[in-house]
């Protein structure tokens, strides 16, 4: 159980996130979530979240900024007393064939799928290191460890998280914070939505499960890295993905 405890979840407003805070929350934690502008869907989840009796506090924030991540980790330490589970999910797609993608297209996503979750472990690390607990787990993609045609800036990015993830929990293992990924095939959220009904049949003949994935079954295994029975388990990659990618 997760009683006490406090995650941040990047986010946290919608789809995969939204089901990370409230299965942390099913377990007790008290939950920051930071969105980028939903101001509607932060407020449903919010009242979901208070809903299961724990703490919650939604934040408008873009993960991008490195100054508005400092005062937003500074916010909620404020409100919250600390952070004990960093969830680095905040992310965003601009799919083009890479000799269609312009320059900006490129450098967005990676500052929001990869800088994001820098610039949230640099503002969180102080204080893990100095409390030597922590965990940390970082949203990346079966699409950073396979590629996937139309998605340099995304796949890029997302191959960028699992060098960052190895990296930190490398650094910060000596003192018993733990940092992995979890690596999610295709799930039924806002992201996908935007794929043909046609598309999403392919991928279903291509998963041995032969289903597409729920925000649910990546918030258990994100719940799982977060709990005691994780704890000697550092730097791995875990792939949430029926099977997809083996
Ligand atoms: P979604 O589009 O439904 O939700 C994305 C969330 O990120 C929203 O809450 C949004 O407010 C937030 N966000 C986006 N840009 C932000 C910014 N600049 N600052 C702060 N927050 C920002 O997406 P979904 O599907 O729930 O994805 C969650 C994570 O899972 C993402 O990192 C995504 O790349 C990853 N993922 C999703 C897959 C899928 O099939 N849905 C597959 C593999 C990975």
């Amino acid at each position: 159980m997760l009683k006490g405890k406090t995650a941040l979840v990047t986010g946290g407003s919608r789809g995969i996130g939204r089901a990370i805070c409230l299965e942390l929350a099913r377990q007790g934690a008290n939950i920051a979530f930071v969105y980028a502008g939903n101001e509607q869907k932060a407020e449903e989840t919010l009242g979901m979240l208070r809903e299961t009796g724990v703490s919650a506090g939604a934040y408008r924030c873009n993960v991008a900024d490195f100054a508005a991540t400092e005062q937003l980790v500074r916010d909620v330490t404020a409100d919250f007393g600390s952070v004990d589970l960093l969830i680095n999910n905040a992310g965003a797609t601009r799919d083009k064939l890479c000799m269609r993608m312009s320059e900006q297209d490129f450098d967005d996503i990676i500052a929001v799928d990869l800088k994001g979750a820098f610039n949230l472990i640099r503002h969180t690390s102080a204080a893990f290191l100095r409390k030597r607990a922590g965990r940390i787990v970082n949203i990346t993609s079966v699409a950073g460890l396979m590629g996937n045609p139309g998605q340099a800036n995304y796949a890029a990015a997302k191959a960028g998280l699992v060098g960052l993830t190895k990296t930190i929990a490398k650094e910060m293992g000596s003192r018993g914070i733990t940092c992995n990924a979890v690596a999610p095939g295709f799930i039924r959220t806002d992201m996908t939505a935007v794929l043909s009904e046609q598309m999403l049949a392919g991928a279903e003949q291509a998963i041995p499960l032969r289903r597409i994935g729920e925000p649910e079954d990546i918030a258990a295994v994100v719940a799982f890295l977060c709990s005691d029975g994780a704890a000697y388990i550092t730097g791995q990659v875990i792939q949430v993905d029926g099977g997809l990618r083996m």
